[in-house]
C-alpha cells in the first residue's frame, strides 16, 4: 500500500479562476477573494490529471482524503499536515427508510474525522498550502468546529491560529479550540460579526484570513466528499444529496468535484440532485432560492439549535444557488423542533448520534418525502457533518441513592420517555 504522506505525486493545479467574473489568478500565491471581492477556485490541468492517473491507481493507495492527490493543491508531499483523514463510512438507515416509506438512505458519518468533524476535509488543506506558501497566522470567524480543526492543524504545523466565535457557541467547541492552542475568543455578535473582526484585523495584526471561502483551498479540501462519496458508490452518484447548510463550502465542493470527475472519465454526465438544507430560524439561501434570485440577503436574528448553520450571509450564496439549480435540486429549511426530533428518532432506531446539522438532512428528507419533492424510489445521501457529542445533550436520566436499598422492581418500572 503506497503511504499518500510520503508519496510524491504529480500536480495539477494551473490557477486560481473568481467563480463569479472568470478573472484569472496565478496559482502558488497566497490569495484571499478575486477583485471583484468573490472566491476563487483552484483549477487544473484535468486533461493531464485524466493521462497521468486512473481510478484503478487509487487502490494501492491508503485510504484516506490524500489519495486523491493529483486532484488537490499541495505541491509537496512534505507540506501535507495530517492527523489521519480516513475516508468516512457510509451506513445505511434501513429502519428509517421502512418509516418513511422512501428510496435507500445513507448517511455519510463525516464524525469519524479528526476534531470530529468534515471541517478537517477544508482546514487540512487550507493550512497545508499555508505552510507551503510560508503563512505564519491564521485568523477565522467560527461557529465552533471550523475552528477546532484550524487550531489542531495549525498547531500541528506550527502555525498560530486565532479564532472568533460567537458567545453562545456550544462549550465543548470553544474550550476544545483553547485546548487545541488557538487564541479564541468570544464575541456577542454572529459568525459575520465574527468575520468581520478578522477582515479588520487583518493588516494590523498581519494574521492571514481563514474564513468560510475567503481563501481557495477549503474549498478543495471539502471536494474530497464528492470524490470519495462517488468511489464509494463504485463511481456511481446517488440520486439526491441533502447537505446541511451554512457557508456552503462543502456542497460547491461537492459539486465541483463532479464536474472535474466526469472531466477526467471517472464518471459520467448524471449528478445528484443537490439540496441545502437550512434551519427555518436562518434560511438565507432558501429565501433566495424561492425568490428565484442569485444572491441571498443578510438574515436578520438568526438562530437555531443546529449552531454550524446559523450563517446569515454567505460570500459563496451565488455558488450554492447555481449548484442547487443546475443540479435541478432545491433549497429548504427545516424547524428545530424536526431537527430535534429526527435526531432522536435516529439515535434510538439506528444507533446514530447525528449531529443537530446531519439531524436537519433526515427532517428534510421526511418533510420532503411527504410532500413529493424527493421520489420514495430515490437513492438519498445526508451529510453527518459532526459527531454529535460536541453538542449539548438534554436527555433525562434517573438517579440511584446508595444509602437507600436499590429498588429493582422501580428500575424495571423505569422507562426512557
Ligand atoms: C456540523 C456542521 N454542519 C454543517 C456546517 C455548514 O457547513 P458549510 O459551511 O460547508 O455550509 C457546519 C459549519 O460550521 C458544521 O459545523
Amino acid at each position: 500500500m503506497q503511504d499518500n504522506l510520503t508519496t510524491e505525486r504529480a500536480t495539477f493545479v494551473t490557477h486560481l479562476e473568481c467563480g463569479m467574473t472568470g478573472e484569472k489568478l496565478a496559482a502558488d500565491k497566497l490569495a484571499n477573494l478575486s477583485a471583484a471581492g468573490k472566491p476563487l477556485l483552484v483549477r487544473y490541468d484535468l486533461a493531464g490529471i485524466k493521462a497521468a492517473v486512473s481510478r484503478d491507481d487509487l487502490a494501492g493507495r491508503t485510504p484516506d482524503l490524500w489519495r486523491y492527490r493529483e486532484l488537490l493543491p499541495v505541491r509537496r508531499a512534505s507540506n501535507i499536515v495530517s492527523l489521519g483523514e480516513t475516508m468516512t463510512p457510509l451506513i445505511g438507515l434501513p429502519k428509517m427508510q421502512k418509516q418513511l416509506g422512501g428510496g435507500e438512505i445513507i448517511v455519510k458519518d463525516e464524525g469519524r474525522l479528526p476534531t470530529g468533524s468534515f471541517k478537517a476535509r477544508g482546514l487540512v488543506m487550507a493550512v497545508s498550502m499555508a505552510k507551503e506558501l510560508g503563512v505564519r497566522k491564521m485568523a477565522m470567524a467560527t461557529n465552533g468546529n471550523a475552528g477546532a480543526a484550524l487550531a489542531a492543524y495549525c498547531s500541528r504545523a506550527g502555525i498560530e491560529s486565532i479564532v472568533f466565535c460567537p458567545a453562545d457557541t456550544p462549550e465543548i467547541n470553544v474550550r476544545e479550540i483553547a485546548l487545541q492552542g488557538a487564541r479564541v475568543y468570544r464575541v456577542n455578535g454572529l459568525i459575520n460579526n465574527c468575520g468581520k473582526i478578522v477582515v479588520d484585523g487583518r493588516e494590523a495584526a498581519n494574521w492571514f484570513e481563514t474564513n468560510t471561502l475567503k481563501e481557495p483551498y477549503r474549498i478543495e479540501g471539502k471536494k474530497t466528499m464528492g470524490l470519495e462519496l462517488a468511489e464509494q458508490l463504485n463511481w456511481e452518484v446517488p440520486d439526491v444529496i441533502l447537505y446541511p447548510t451554512g457557508g456552503g463550502t462543502g456542497l460547491i465542493g461537492m459539486w465541483k468535484a463532479f464536474a472535474e470527475l466526469e472531466a477526467i472519465g471517472w464518471i459520467g454526465s448524471r449528478r445528484p440532485r443537490m439540496v441545502a438544507v437550512q434551519a427555518e430560524g436562518c434560511a438565507p439561501i432558501v429565501k433566495a432560492y424561492e425568490a428565484g434570485d442569485r444572491h441571498a440577503e443578510l438574515w436578520q436574528d438568526a438562530s437555531t439549535v443546529a449552531a454550524g448553520i446559523r450563517v446569515p450571509i454567505a460570500v459563496g450564496d451565488f455558488l450554492i444557488l447555481d449548484a442547487v439549480r443546475e443540479s435541478e435540486g432545491f433549497a429548504v429549511a427545516v424547524s428545530d423542533e424536526a431537527i430535534m426530533a429526527a435526531q432522536r428518532q435516529c439515535a434510538r432506531e439506528e444507533g446514530i448520534l447525528l449531529c443537530p446539522e446531519g439531524a436537519a438532512t433526515l427532517a428534510a428528507l421526511e418533510q420532503e418525502l411527504a410532500s413529493g419533492r424527493i421520489g420514495r424510489h430515490e437513492r438519498v445521501v445526508l451529510f453527518n457533518c459532526a459527531t454529535g457529542l460536541k453538542y449539548p445533550i438534554q436527555e433525562n436520566v434517573a438517579t440511584i441513592d446508595l444509602s437507600q436499598p436499590v429498588d429493582y422492581q422501580w428500575i424495571e418500572s423505569f422507562s426512557n420517555p
